[in-house]
Order: C-alpha cells, then sequence, then structure tokens
C-alpha cells in the first residue's frame, strides 16, 4: 500500500483561511470612528495581507513551476487567478492607507464600510481560489512528485521564511489544525527535526492551543 506523500498546501490553506476568517470578522465589527482601536486592527490587516501575499509568491516561484511541464493549462490558469488577487489585495491596501489616514469621523466610517466591502470580496476570491487548488495542483503535486521531491519542495520554502517570520506562520497553523493533524506534525518532528527547532514548535503549540487540549496532544506524544 502506498503511503500517503508529503502534502504542500492543506496544513498552510488551513492557516490562510483562519487569517482571513480572523480579519473578516475583526473588520465587519470594528468601530471605525474609534482612530486609536481601529487604527491598530488596519495595522495587523497590512501585516496579515502580507503573509497572504507571501504565499502566493512562494506558490509562484517554488510550488508551481514544479508541476508547470507536466500540467502547463493549470498552471496558466492558476497564475492568472494569482494575478487577480494581488490586483484586488492592492486595492484592500489602497484602501486601509486611505482609511487610516483620514480623522474625520464620518469619512473614517464610510472609507471603513468600503474596507469592509473590498475586503470581502477579496476574501471570496481568495477562498474560492485555495479551493480550486486544492482540487487541482495538490492532487496533480501527489500524481507527478515523489515524495523526496515534495519533501524538498517544502524545505525550499521554510529556508526562504526567517525564524522570526516562521513562528508567525506557526501560529496559524497550529492554532487551524486538528488533533490528528497535530500529532502528525508534532510527533514527525519530534523524531525528526534538531531539538532545539522541536522546542521552539512546542512552545508555540503551548502558546496557541487550549490547555485542555494540549494536555490532550502532550500525553499522545509522550512529551
Ligand atoms: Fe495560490
Amino acid at each position: 500500500m502506498q503511503l500517503r506523500k508529503t502534502d504542500l498546501f492543506t496544513f498552510i490553506h488551513k492557516a490562510i483561511r483562519s487569517i482571513i476568517y480572523d480579519a473578516a470578522s475583526n473588520l465587519q465589527s470594528i468601530d471605525f470612528a474609534d482612530i486609536n482601536e481601529s487604527g491598530k486592527l488596519l495595522a495587523s490587516l497590512q501585516s496579515q495581507l502580507e503573509l497572504l501575499h507571501e504565499h502566493a509568491v512562494h506558490e509562484d516561484n517554488i510550488v508551481f513551476p514544479e508541476i508547470q511541464i507536466n500540467e502547463p493549462e493549470m498552471v496558466k490558469e492558476l497564475n492568472q487567478e494569482h494575478k487577480i488577487l494581488e490586483e484586488k489585495l492592492n486595492q484592500v491596501k489602497m484602501q486601509i492607507e486611505k482609511t487610516d489616514k483620514v480623522i474625520d469621523k464620518d469619512k473614517r466610517l464610510e472609507y471603513g464600510a468600503e474596507l469592509n466591502a473590498i475586503f470581502n470580496d477579496f476574501a471570496a476570491n481568495y477562498l474560492a481560489h485555495m479551493n480550486h487548488e486544492e482540487a487541482t495542483v495538490l492532487e496533480a503535486s501527489f500524481k507527478y512528485l515523489s515524495d523526496e521531491e515534495l519533501v524538498a519542495i517544502r524545505t525550499r520554502i521554510q529556508t526562504k521564511i526567517p525564524p522570526e517570520r516562521y513562528k508567525i506562520w506557526l501560529h496559524w497553523m497550529l492554532k487551524s489544525l486538528n488533533n490528528s493533524e497535530l500529532i502528525s506534525l508534532l510527533g514527525g518532528m519530534k523524531s525528526g527535526a534538531p531539538p532545539q527547532v522541536f522546542e521552539n514548535v512546542v512552545g508555540v503549540a503551548q502558546s496557541v492551543l487550549k490547555n485542555e487540549n494540549w494536555s490532550k496532544i502532550k500525553s499522545q506524544l509522550m512529551i
């Protein structure tokens, strides 16, 4: 029986979905008349958008070229979706800047409501795009690439991310996985990663997971 190969998309897409749900939920309920409060949210939204942009760049530069030869049409279509998403992401960024600059409360409320609508459009497209990738390029990666090649791609992505940034990704990823996924991910790291790396990951897990849940996972991992 062939074991399931390394999956380059599911965990990171879960992290991205959490980022989008979190941003959308905050954005629709924030009081834009409160400059301080909404200013903080706009800054955090900017950082969240950077993560989404970074993910698309990794797919464009590192993942898609590996599938290009076997599935040129598929990759062309997904690249096209990335271009559209990048344009929409830039519209969100511009609206964030416009909203952040304005002091007048009525104008701020107006621009904030526009920002919410622009973000909803971006988020809907991004979510549909990830569904599309999971139905196409994820399967293609299993079909055309060996597990060694998939692991090498994952390593190339990981080495591009500075440690502090990697911690932010881990934060979103670990809080987005279910228990069996967490046990499989952390169990793999426990046996395969350098002890210091594993300890750092455990530290992030401990800080993002609910105590009760973390205790369950810890006992299963025997740590
Ligand atoms: Fe993508």
